[in-house]
Parts: C-alpha cells; sequence; structure tokens
C-alpha cells in the first residue's frame, strides 16, 4: 500500500485528481466510482480541470435498494449533481435502486463489471471499515448482493437525510471479490473519526470483521489521508 498523507481534504482531493489524471493519461477506460462525502474534494478538482472521460466508462459502487434515480437521496442524483453534469463519462452504470428482481439486476451488474473490467477503483471508509456497502463479515470472494445495512452505516448515512426513518435499509453493492479485481484502488479517509478505522485497515489484521483490511492483498493500491485520519498510524 502506498500512503499518502495530505494536509486537509481539499489538499487529500488535489492528489486525488492526480490518480484519476495519471489514470486517464496512461489509458485507463473503466473507472469505479463511490459517492458520501469524501470524494467530493476530488470528484470537485476533477470536474474543474480539463481532463476529458467523454469515451470513457464509469461504473459506481453501490445504490440504495427501493428509491428512484430522480431522488434527491440515491447515488444517481449525487453522481450527476456532483460529478456527471460537469464531467460526463460516454456510460455511467450504477446498480437500479428500482430493481424489482434482485436475482436478475445482480446478474446484470456483475456482467457489466465482468464485461468493462475496472482500471481505477475509488473507494472510501466506513467507520465500521465497509467498503462499497460490504459490512463486516462480507466475504472476501463476493460480487454484487443486495446489502442489509448495519445500525453503525444508517446512523452515519442519516445525516443526508431529514428522518432517519428515511434512509433506506437495503443497498445493492458490488461485491469485495470484484472490488479487489480492479487493477488500481484508491481508497480515500478523511477526519479524525476515521483514525482508529485507518490504522486498523492498514496496520490490523486481514480479517472480514474490517472489510477495508482486504486490500493489503492487493498489489497496487493508493490511501489518500489527512492528518487528521493519519494520526492513529504508528
Ligand atoms: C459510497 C460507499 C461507502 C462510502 C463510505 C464512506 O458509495 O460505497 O462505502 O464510501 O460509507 O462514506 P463518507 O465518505 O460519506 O464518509
Amino acid at each position: 500500500m502506498k500512503i499518502i498523507v495530505a494536509k486537509d481534504p481539499k489538499q487529500a482531493g488535489m492528489k486525488g485528481h492526480e490518480i484519476f489524471a495519471d489514470a486517464l493519461n496512461n489509458g485507463a477506460q473503466v473507472f469505479g466510482l463511490a459517492t458520501g462525502s469524501t470524494p467530493l474534494t476530488t470528484y470537485e478538482q476533477i470536474a474543474n480541470s480539463q481532463l476529458d472521460f467523454s469515451d470513457r466508462l464509469s461504473i459506481n459502487l453501490d445504490e440504495y435498494k427501493g428509491i428512484s434515480p430522480d431522488n434527491d437521496q440515491s447515488y444517481q442524483y449525487f453522481m450527476d449533481k456532483n460529478l456527471f453534469s460537469k464531467k460526463a463519462f460516454k456510460h455511467s452504470y450504477l446498480p437500479n435502486g428500482l430493481a424489482t428482481d434482485d436475482a436478475a439486476e445482480i446478474k446484470r451488474y456483475d456482467q457489466v463489471i465482468a464485461e468493462n473490467p475496472i482500471d481505477l477503483q475509488l473507494l472510501g471508509l466506513g467507520l465500521n471499515g465497509h467498503i462499497g456497502f460490504n459490512e463486516p463479515g462480507t466475504s472476501f470472494d463476493g460480487g454484487t448482493h443486495v446489502v442489509d445495512l448495519t445500525e453503525s452505516t444508517i446512523n452515519a448515512n442519516s445525516r443526508f437525510f431529514d428522518n432517519i426513518d428515511d434512509v433506506p435499509k437495503q443497498a445493492y453493492s458490488m461485491g469485495i471479490g470484484s472490488i479487489m479485481k480492479s487493477k488500481k484502488i484508491l481508497l480515500e479517509a478523511y477526519g479524525e473519526k476515521k483514525a482508529d478505522i485507518v490504522a486498523k485497515m492498514i496496520e490490523g489484521p486481514v480479517t472480514e470483521d474490517v472489510p477495508a483490511s482486504v486490500l493489503q492483498n492487493h498489489p497496487d493500491v493508493v490511501v489518500i489521508l489527512d492528518e487528521a485520519s493519519a494520526s492513529k498510524l504508528s
């Protein structure tokens, strides 16, 4: 793992942008994308850059189940607002949160990933170590699946909703097996609240109890931290 410690999320976003730029310039075709607060500074830098993704593909990690793409809490809406409206890809794939046949949607998304191997996958880090919505205990080998979100994740995500009861309880998520097949992985994590889980991810044992610890087994991972999230590394 290569660890980069930036001063703050803004500086970290500049580093994130550089990694996207390098991948693009080196011919990466497929970019795996994440939502949440963390990638916003990277997306802002990309949105304000000259980088051209119009002949490249993007594949998002996850989507809530049961909300429509135009709902302002959907991940499709988030991506449109924060990136795609400013920097369009040739095609952008997300799980369909309104799918009624889980097995068919899982098969479709796994096929999308299999047909378009991910060159660079961007990840955030959940407070409980989740990547995508792969909560603690998720197998390291799996593909796309329906996830029952944990209380920790529902609480953390309630900040985006008017009421905690409005937070969806399930999501579709790319599996850890698929994430690990990405050629290169960029994980970003900022803020003091993430310091404990960052230390476990990087310095703790590789265990399904800390899903992100699996990244210790990947040959090409860059972790971008800020000073606060790096503060508990030895
Ligand atoms: C989002 C995702 C999640 C987030 C994680 C951190 O697509 O897959 O794993 O990356 O929950 O969220 P933030 O960045 O809001 O702290």
